[in-house]
């Protein structure tokens, strides 16, 4: 289980940081509470905050991190059953992890609907838009055209439910970077069996986080963590290796 505390080292806001999270950047917006942001009624009120948000968020300036390659390389290695994760920027998908051992839980910027006719916009269009600072209209009716990242209230995608048959068999749980306040993902964490060991690494210990026996709990930076783990593991140089041959491959003009 991911959430946005996975992405800070590629340089990606998290929301409830105090000054760095994206939620403490806003109260010099004009927003009622920071959530409002990804709120239907308020973006079909007034979308401009979102989009601004979504311009920092331009997939084409970030680039996975060591901890994305590290589940990366669990999948490599045959142990990953499914990376379920809370961010849309896309750097798991980024890392190599195919689509198949993914649940992106609150959607992607991979696709975007028209609000008004429910027409598909492609992502050239939508992020042509944004990135001129234009709100994305529909072709057909001039809806206002929203990605398909999941608003408060609104229903997760169909493959959340993978969880009925993933999280009832798995033989280990990775909690990493999540504050674990937006349900119903964060009660994934309850759904594993009590023999089950779960680690949780974040950097502060979350409220929600109801401790059982066999838990090992791992708080600071989590790519210290991560490192850590992955030097116990023996898996350094073989991390190191894919680091370098994936971050080679992105970097080149044709990637
Ligand atoms: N090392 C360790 N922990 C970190 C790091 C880091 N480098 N950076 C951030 N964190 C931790 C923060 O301390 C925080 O506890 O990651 C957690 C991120 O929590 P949130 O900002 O609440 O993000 P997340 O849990 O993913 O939010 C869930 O809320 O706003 C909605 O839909 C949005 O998907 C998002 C959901
Ligand atoms: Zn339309």
């Amino acid at each position: 289980m991911a959430g946005a505390g996975i992405s800070t080292a590629s340089g990606i806001p998290d929301f409830r940081s105090p000054e760095s999270g994206f939620y403490s950047s806003l109260q010099r917006c004009d927003v009622p509470y920071p959530e409002a942001v990804f709120e239907l009624s308020f973006f079909l009120d007034n979308p401009r905050p979102f989009f601004t948000w979504a311009k920092s968020m331009y997939p084409g300036n970030f680039r996975p991190n060591v901890i994305h390659y590290f589940l990366r390389l669990l999948h490599d290695r045959g142990l990953l059953q499914r990376l379920y994760t809370q961010n849309i920027d896309g750097l798991e998908r980024a890392s190599g992890i195919p689509g198949s051992k993914l649940v992106e839980a609150h959607g992607s910027f991979a696709s975007a609907t028209c609000t008004g006719c429910g027409k598909a916009s492609t992502e050239q269009d939508f992020w042509a838009a944004v990135m001129a600072d234009r709100v994305p209209r529909c072709a057909a009716c001039s809806g206002l055209v929203k990605p398909d990242v999941v608003f408060f209230g609104e229903a997760l995608p169909q493959r959340f439910f993978l969880h009925l048959v993933d999280f009832p068999t798995a033989e280990l749980l990775l909690v990493l970077g999540t504050s674990l306040k937006v349900e119903p993902f964060a009660s994934l964490s309850e759904a594993v069996r009590s023999s089950v060991p779960r680690v949780f690494m974040n950097r502060e210990a979350v409220d929600s986080w109801r401790p059982r026996s066999r838990d090992v709990v791992q708080l600071g930076d989590l790519v210290d963590s991560v490192e850590r783990l992955v030097e116990l593991l023996g898996w350094t140089e073989e991390l190191r290796d894919l680091v370098q041959r994936e971050t080679e491959k992105l970097s080149r003009p044709d990637s």
